[in-house]
Order: structure tokens, then C-alpha cells, then sequence
């Protein structure tokens, strides 16, 4: 479904020039669960990001079922990202928050009512929608992040890291649950992890990289 092929990114330039996607060559399946594996600093997050399209690599193509992906803006990508952060809106309630990136889309409104219920069901959030994102627990802005993510029905999701900030507990039962998600949707699910255990307890396939190569 996603092939990159022969990707490169550099930063800077003359002798601060730095490599940090060094020639990488990577396909991905439709409804995999996909995982990019290494230690900081290696360029995961760079290669989520050409993917998404807030980083133009220096060279290499991407395409997705064989459409040039990188002469897309990022809006116009069938693509979504679960940030680290979660980058939830504070001040907006877990329904609004769900609703944001429909109603940017220009969905109807019935449409959006539906969908914000669908995904609140999907993750179990039902009971807390007119609740404000800043009074609900981390694990529980993780669930709502998901939901915002995968309710305009993208057909790949970027996942950066999304686990890394829930303790222990969380995090296993975090890990059942994604995959469920992306049982349940079949969704081509590409995930971020320095953490080995996590990338073997989920993925399909896993892909380990190193100073910006896959070895
Ligand atoms: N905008 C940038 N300018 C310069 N260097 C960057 C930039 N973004 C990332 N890097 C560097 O590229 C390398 C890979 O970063 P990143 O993709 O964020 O790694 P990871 O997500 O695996 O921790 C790091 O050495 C980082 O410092
Ligand atoms: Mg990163």
C-alpha cells in the first residue's frame, strides 16, 4: 500500500549537514500493523513525517496504492498522526475535540454526530463527551487523541511514540487496545517505538532502524 523507496533527509548544510533518513527503502501492507523500532534520535519520527507530509525529504519517492504521496499537501494525504503529546484542545470537550477535524472537513452535521458517537464507542469514552479534555486522566486524553485521529476514517495512522507517557498498567492494556482498534477498523496502522517488547507484543511487522537507515 505505502512503498518509500530510496528516501534521504538531510539538515543543514556544508559541514552541519546531517543525514538523518540515510537511502531508506521500506514497503508497507494494507491492514498491517507496522512498526518502526530504534533508539532516539535515529530518524522515526522524520520518516512519520515524510510520510505525512510536514518533512519533503532531499530525495526518494513515496507512493501510496501507486499514487505519488509527496506531491500532496498534508491535508490532502489519507493520513492521520497520534502525537506523543496528544495535542488535545484544552478548552474543548472530549465531543468537540472527537468533532475538530470533521467539521474542518466540512462534514455534515448529522454526519459528524453520528461519526463522534461511533468513535467515542470504539474507545470506550462514551460517558465522559462534555467533559473538558484538561479534566480527564492521561490515559483517558490518549483514548480521546485515538478517536480524534481515526474519525475522519483515514486509511493510514501515524502513530508517534503514543504510549510513552501512560505508566506500566496502562500501557499493556494500551497495547490490547490499539490492536483491537486496528482489528476492528482495518486501518494500515504504522507505529513508532523505541521500546522492544511493545513493537513485538503488537506488530505484524517490524522494521528496526539506526542513524537513519533500516537495517
Ligand atoms: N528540524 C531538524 N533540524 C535538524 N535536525 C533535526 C531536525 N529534526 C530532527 N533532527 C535530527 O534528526 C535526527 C533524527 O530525529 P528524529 O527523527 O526525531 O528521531 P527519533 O524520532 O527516532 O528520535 C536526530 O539526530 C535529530 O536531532
Ligand atoms: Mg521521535
Amino acid at each position: 500500500m505505502i512503498e518509500i523507496s530510496e528516501v534521504s533527509k538531510a539538515y543543514g548544510a556544508g559541514k552541519a549537514r546531517f543525514m538523518a533518513l540515510n537511502n531508506v527503502s521500506v514497503s508497507v501492507a494494507q491492514n498491517e500493523f507496522f512498526t518502526l523500532l530504534g533508539p532516539s534520535g535515529c530518524g522515526k519520527t522524520t520518516l512519520l513525517r515524510v510520510i505525512a507530509g510536514f518533512v519533503d525529504p532531499t530525495e526518494g519517492t513515496v507512493t501510496m496504492d501507486g499514487d505519488n504521496l509527496l506531491a500532496l499537501p498534508p491535508h490532502r494525504r489519507p493520513v492521520n498522526t497520534v502525537f506523543q503529546n496528544y495535542a488535545l484542545f484544552p478548552h474543548l470537550t472530549v465531543r468537540q475535540n472527537i468533532a475538530f477535524g470533521l467539521e474542518m472537513l466540512g462534514k455534515p452535521k448529522t454526519e459528524i454526530t453520528d461519526t463522534v458517537e461511533e468513535m467515542m464507542a470504539l474507545v470506550q469514552m462514551e460517558g465522559m463527551a462534555d467533559r473538558q479534555t484538561s479534566q480527564i486522566s492521561g490515559g483517558q486524553q490518549q483514548r480521546v487523541a485515538l478517536a480524534r485521529a481515526l474519525a475522519p476514517k483515514p486509511k493510514v495512522l501515524l502513530l508517534d511514540e503514543p504510549l510513552s507517557a501512560l505508566d506500566f498498567k496502562l500501557r499493556k492494556s494500551m497495547q490490547i487496545e490499539l490492536k483491537r482498534l486496528q482489528t476492528e477498523t482495518g486501518i494500515t496502522f504504522i507505529f513508532v517505538t523505541h521500546d522492544q517488547e511493545e513493537a513485538l507484543t503488537m506488530s505484524d511487522r517490524i522494521a528496526v532502524m539506526h542513524a537513519g537507515s533500516i537495517r
